[in-house]
């Protein structure tokens, strides 16, 4: 088994994207959920850009010093000496347990080197002189120390500087040596000028040249062609590379790094697929959905369908795929959710079956029979028919007791004869259509006489309460009731809503008799009763 180490820079490159900047407080919270995951590195942030990102590098070295064992922490740093001492300062608190790593960058990309350096680029041999003191610098501090040739997979000429420069800095003690893709554009069509293959040509070289030094291969890859992960996983499956880097959530500078969980979920689940070699990372990936939503939440938003992670990534809706995976979950998951944090879930929306329906009607403890579950799904998809989007199971259960409620009011009108007040009920009950007439007594409101009415009818109950309230003023404003009975010890509680206040009360009261009828009539009772869903789970 060889061990992939993951090197998360979501604090450091994540934190370089416009709009993914945390506080200081979310910054430590972040280290505290690498820890839980288990990654290798935490690249913690560039020390030497303010004030604040020093203190955010420091405070989580010395919170990781605390502990007996933690991720080892690493910090950016240009290839200049006073910003390489304030790096290795941040980094104090973790030297003496060997877990400081000092990162220097130079570029190699032709254009980029003339971009960023200006003359120094055409000074090679000052270069050189420079990566060899500063990276002994660091390492005489006690640092690890992981150089990275910016832009390495567009070195094109300047290969052989680009070698002269690993060696360099392996000379001076580097023990890491990162080769990444700065601006995503490497891609294995590129055949003898990918990247990948350049890697495995300078692993070679530095193997020969320095033949008892075990060198940490890393790669690190951008995504604006949205290959990083593919790149990065050809780096450690056909090239040298022992490190990945990339950010959670894949965020990073422009369309971001390699997606860490996408790169730790490959390696644990094609690990074992090649012939000779197996690979494997320490990461607890049943943290990935807590560290992603994290993510999420204080760095930039995450899109429902990302890989992985995202809330989709589990949650089925259509007909053939819940039918499936009612009766066997393993079917339309490429790995079992559990294993990342995540839980099968389904949507009921407009392409969802009888099945599924039937599922949520008895989850929530009502009866839905196999005979008649065709028709009470369509009734709920015409019901809420603009609801294109999917239901939430509230509103799935509304249609449900809209279904099943054996009082269906279709009009009501009020009639004073002298001093006594009737009010008349166009309805169905039970099925059959009914011309119900009520007399209001002495100072009865509508209200209590239709209590009184359903009372005998049925079961005996209370009003335990009732508010109305009207949401905008004036007097054609729709009034809304909510109106909670009692029976038998068990409470129901109905809700309406209609332009005239009375009518708004007496259709509450309706409601909830509904609800009370509903369960005696249609809720799942005992044991016999119940159909148990069967969501059987991989693991
Ligand atoms: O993308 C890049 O080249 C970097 C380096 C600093 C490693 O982030
Ligand atoms: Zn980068």
């Amino acid at each position: 088994m060889k061990h992939i180490k993951i090197f998360d820079t979501t604090l450091r490159d994540g934190q370089q994207c416009p709009g993914a900047g945390m506080s200081y407080t979310k910054n430590i919270e972040y280290a505290q959920l690498a820890s839980q995951i288990n990654i290798d590195i935490l690249e913690a942030g560039f020390p030497s850009a303010s004030a604040e990102d020093f203190k955010i590098v420091n405070q989580i070295a010395k919170m990781y010093a605390q502990k007996t064992s933690s991720p080892k922490v690493a910090a950016l740093s240009q290839l200049r000496e006073d910003q390489v001492k304030q790096t290795i300062d941040a980094l104090q608190p973790l030297i003496p347990s060997d877990r400081a790593i000092l990162h220097v960058y130079l570029p190699v990309a032709p254009e980029l080197m003339q971009a960023s350096l200006g003359n120094y680029a055409n000074n090679k041999t000052q270069i050189l002189a420079d990566v060899s003191q500063m990276i002994q610098m660091a390492v005489a501090a006690g640092c690890e120390v992981e150089f990275s040739p910016e832009a390495y997979s567009q070195m094109a000429e300047n290969f052989d500087f680009t070698t002269e420069l690993i060696s360099t800095a392996v000379a001076a003690g580097a023990t890491t040596i990162n080769c990444p893709d700065t601006i995503g554009r490497a891609c294995y069509l590129q055949g003898d000028d990918y990247f990948v293959n350049h890697m495995n040509i300078h692993a070679d070289i530095i193997k020969s040249r320095f033949p008892s030094r075990e060198i940490n291969w890393s790669v690190h890859c951008h995504n604006d062609f949205g290959l990083a992960l593919d790149n990065s996983m050809r780096a450690v499956f056909s090239g040298p590379a022992t490190q990945v880097e990339g950010c959670f959530n894949g965020i990073g500078e422009r369309a971001g790094n390699a997606a860490l969980e996408q790169c730790i979920m490959y390696i644990k689940t094609f690990g074992n697929s090649q012939p000779n070699e197996s690979f494997q990372t320490q990461c607890r990936t049943r943290h990935i959905r807590k560290i992603s939503d994290f993510v999420s939440q204080h760095m930039l938003d995450r899109q429902p369908h990302w890989p992985i992670s995202g809330d989709n990534a589990a949650k089925h809706s259509s007909g053939g795929h819940t039918n499936a995976i009612l009766k066997n979950s393993h079917v339309y998951q490429p790995f079992p959710p559990r294993e990342v944090g995540q839980s099968i879930s389904f949507v009921f929306g407009p392409l969802s079956g009888s099945n599924h329906a039937q599922s949520i009607i008895r989850k929530h403890g009502f009866v839905c029979e196999n005979h008649e579950r065709q028709t009470i799904m369509q009734f709920i998809k015409d019901f809420h028919k603009n609801r294109r989007k999917g239901l939430t199971d509230e509103e799935f259960m509304q249609a449900y007791f809209a279904y099943r409620s054996p009082i269906k009011v279709s009009a009501i009108s009020f009639e004073t004869f002298y001093d006594e007040k009737h009010f008349a009920m166009q309805a169905q009950v039970f099925g059959a259509d009914e011309q119900i007439d009520i007399v209001c007594k002495d100072s009865d409101t509508a209200t209590t006489a239709l209590h009184r009415f359903l009372s005998e009818r049925f079961e005996p109950f209370k009003i335990q309460s009732y508010r109305s309230e009207s949401k905008e003023p004036g007097r054609h404003a729709d009034a809304y009731a909510t109106i909670s009975i009692a029976v038998n010890d068990e409470f129901y509680r109905g809700k309406a809503h209609d332009h005239d206040i009375e009518s708004a009360a007496l259709k509450a009261l309706i409601d909830a008799c509904n609800q009370y009828l509903i369960a005696e009539n249609y809720g799942i009772k005992n044991e016999q009763d119940d159909y148990p869903i069967q969501v059987g789970m991989r693991d």
